[in-house]
Order: C-alpha cells, then sequence, then structure tokens
C-alpha cells in the first residue's frame, strides 16, 4: 500500500468510513484519522503508529454537538472551557460512551476529546459523518508532523491517505485536561497555555508527576517521546565542551543574535514562542536528518507556549540515543 498524497475531501471521507486510514492536517500537527467508532479500523491505526495498545487516541469531532456520540456526561466547567476554547489545541478527558471501542482509550472509562481549529479537519470529519481517532501522524515515540511530507516520509506504505493542508500553524501537540469540580488538572502541556486556562479556570493544576500512581491518568505520558534518531542534550548555553568540538554538531535555539562557534548547523527559531512552536518539529526534523553527531537545543522559558516546548525538548532528549 502506498498512500495518495491529495486534497480531496469527498475520497479522503469516503476512505474514512470504510474503515481505512487518513493523516490530515489539524492546527497543531497531523493527526493519523480512523473512524472511531470502527474496533477495526482504530486498530489499524496502533498497527501502523507501532503504538503500544495502553496509549489512548484523542477522538475528533466536527461540533460540539457530537459530544453525546462519545462521551456520558460534560461537567459544568468543561462545558465552560469548550464554550471559551473550541475550536482550539484543547483536550478534554471526558467519561466514555461505552459505543466508543475500548481500544481507542485503551481500555480506561475516559475518552479524550477535541474539535480542531482546521477548516479542512472540521470539513473531513464532517463529511465522514463519524468522530475521528486520532494520534499524531507519526511512528511511535518519533517527532510530531507539521507538515504532509513529514507524514509520508514516515508512514506512506502503512496507510491510505495523506491530505495536504500546507504546515500546521500551532505545530505543537493539544493540552490535554481533565476536570475535577472546580479543578482543570493538566495531563500533558501544549497549544493552550496555562495562562489562558487560568483565565477561565479557577484552579489550574499541572501534573506533572512520571511516578506510576498518576501513570494511570495520563497513560501517554511516556518519558521517551518526540525522539530524533541523533542525539540531543539541553543545554542553558549554546556552548560545546572540548571533546564535542571534534564533532557535527547542530544547534536548536530560539535565542537571537550571533551564531556560537563551532556548530555544523543552526536552526534558529524565533524568539517569539507561537511562532517558535509553529516551526519546532519541522526544524527538530530538519537538524535530524542533517547527519549530525549531536544536537544541543537551548530551553525556552516558562512561561505561554514555552512549557509545552520544554516538555517536548526534554522528552525528546529522554529518547534520543546518547552521543
Ligand atoms: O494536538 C493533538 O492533540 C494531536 C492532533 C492530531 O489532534 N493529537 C495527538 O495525539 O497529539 P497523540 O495520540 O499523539 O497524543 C494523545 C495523548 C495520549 O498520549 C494521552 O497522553 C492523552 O492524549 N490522552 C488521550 N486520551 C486520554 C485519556 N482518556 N485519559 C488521559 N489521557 C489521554
Ligand atoms: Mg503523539
Amino acid at each position: 500500500m502506498t498512500a495518495t498524497l491529495g486534497t480531496d475531501i469527498a475520497e479522503a471521507a469516503a476512505l474514512l468510513k470504510a474503515g481505512r486510514l487518513v493523516a490530515f492536517p489539524t492546527e497543531t500537527v497531523y493527526g493519523l484519522g480512523a473512524n472511531a467508532m470502527d474496533g477495526v479500523a482504530v486498530a489499524r491505526v496502533f498497527e501502523a503508529k507501532q503504538r503500544p495498545e495502553f496509549d489512548p487516541l484523542i477522538v475528533h469531532i466536527a461540533d460540539s454537538s457530537w459530544l453525546d456520540r462519545v462521551v456520558t456526561d460534560v461537567p459544568p466547567l468543561a462545558r465552560l472551557l469548550m464554550e471559551r476554547f473550541w475550536p482550539g489545541p484543547l483536550t478534554l478527558v471526558l467519561p466514555k460512551l461505552d459505543s466508543v471501542p475500548d481500544l481507542v482509550s485503551s481500555g480506561l472509562d475516559t475518552v479524550g476529546v477535541r474539535q480542531p481549529a482546521h477548516p479542512i479537519a472540521i470539513e473531513l470529519i464532517a463529511e465522514a459523518g463519524t468522530p475521528i481517532a486520532a494520534p499524531s501522524a507519526n511512528l511511535f515515540g518519533r517527532i510530531s508532523p507539521t507538515a504532509a511530507q513529514h507524514v509520508v516520509d514516515q508512514l506512506a506504505d502503512r496507510i491510505d491517505y495523506v491530505f495536504d493542508g500546507g504546515s500546521c500553524s500551532v505545530g505543537i501537540e493539544s493540552t490535554v485536561v481533565a476536570v475535577d469540580g472546580d479543578r482543570v488538572v493538566v495531563l500533558r502541556p501544549g497549544g493552550l497555555t496555562l495562562e489562558a486556562l487560568r483565565g477561565v479556570a479557577p484552579k489550574v493544576e499541572f501534573n506533572d508527576s512520571e511516578d506510576t500512581e498518576t501513570q494511570h491518568a495520563s497513560p501517554g505520558r511516556t518519558l521517551q517521546h518526540y525522539a530524533p534518531r541523533t542525539a540531543l542534550v539541553v543545554r542553558e548555553s549554546p556552548t560545546l565542551t572540548d571533546a564535542e568540538r571534534h564533532l557535527a554538531v547542530g544547534l536548536l535555539s530560539h535565542n537571537p543574535g550571533e551564531g556560537p562557534a563551532g556548530f555544523a548547523m543552526i536552526e534558529r527559531l524565533e524568539p517569539d514562542l507561537p511562532r517558535a512552536a509553529a516551526e519546532f518539529f519541522a526544524a527538530l526534523r530538519r537538524l535530524d536528518a542533517s547527519q549530525l553527531d549531536l544536537i544541543v537545543a537551548t530551553p525556552f522559558p516558562e512561561y505561554g507556549l514555552g512549557i509545552a516546548l520544554n516538555d517536548r525538548l526534554n522528552r525528546a532528549a529522554a529518547g534520543a540515543r546518547p552521543a
């Protein structure tokens, strides 16, 4: 099988209805979509991505009126967040309807739901007429795709269609939250900032724990994720050790200024965090494709999208092979 690369909504929607796999653009990253109500189609997603079955998928809906197809209840605070932030980069974890296959939620009694803010995604889901389960369209643990070509490079021989909708404007995945009374628990930082959530919810807590007791709450939060093939270290200042001077080292940095000495390649992101996020995964891919021995990345400030970007950087470092 080789995926068709195209822009035909009717063709892509027909494939989804038939239980096939279609990668499509969202404002965050490209998703690998399948009919969420079809357990066999969902199983194909796990197979194509080589994704472990303990890592649940997000269900994408065309309109909030579709919620009653996938969840049993929408608590008032969840409703408020949807009204404020949907369509957009916010996934809400809510109690799952039995009719949603257990594989979608990895056996949990909750399901993550989101209405993406991308006209192609909305049109495609509406035309397919069914909620669409979609993880990021990359092999498990690897760098997330923000352009159709990224998907083609990794998954072309495993899926049916790649819808080319250009580059993703946000560039990092959605913020995943659960609500508990008047508390918002952030399970994964992402494209919607904590500051934005705090503007609406009285209590926003960041569930940053990697310990096993809280793993069940966010099973997909494996430390090794978003990983390049090249070794990667996160370092405050863009300098090289003596040993590294003999290596081909690339730099990923959002700090403006002169190019520091000794780097074989520099990917400079915009200091503006939304613009840095939009370019982040593509820049990491370019570095990873450049036969470097090592990638040095400088951390982002710990506010706004910087929190989600640092999360991706630290996981990429943990998942990359040692230098
Ligand atoms: O922006 C995004 O969220 C993209 C686009 C395609 O929508 N999707 C995405 O999916 O990033 P994925 O599969 O790469 O990450 C989904 C993560 C899981 O790893 C898990 O941490 C969390 O969402 N998740 C999903 N369902 C959950 C649930 N029922 N309970 C807790 N966490 C859940
Ligand atoms: Mg992913």
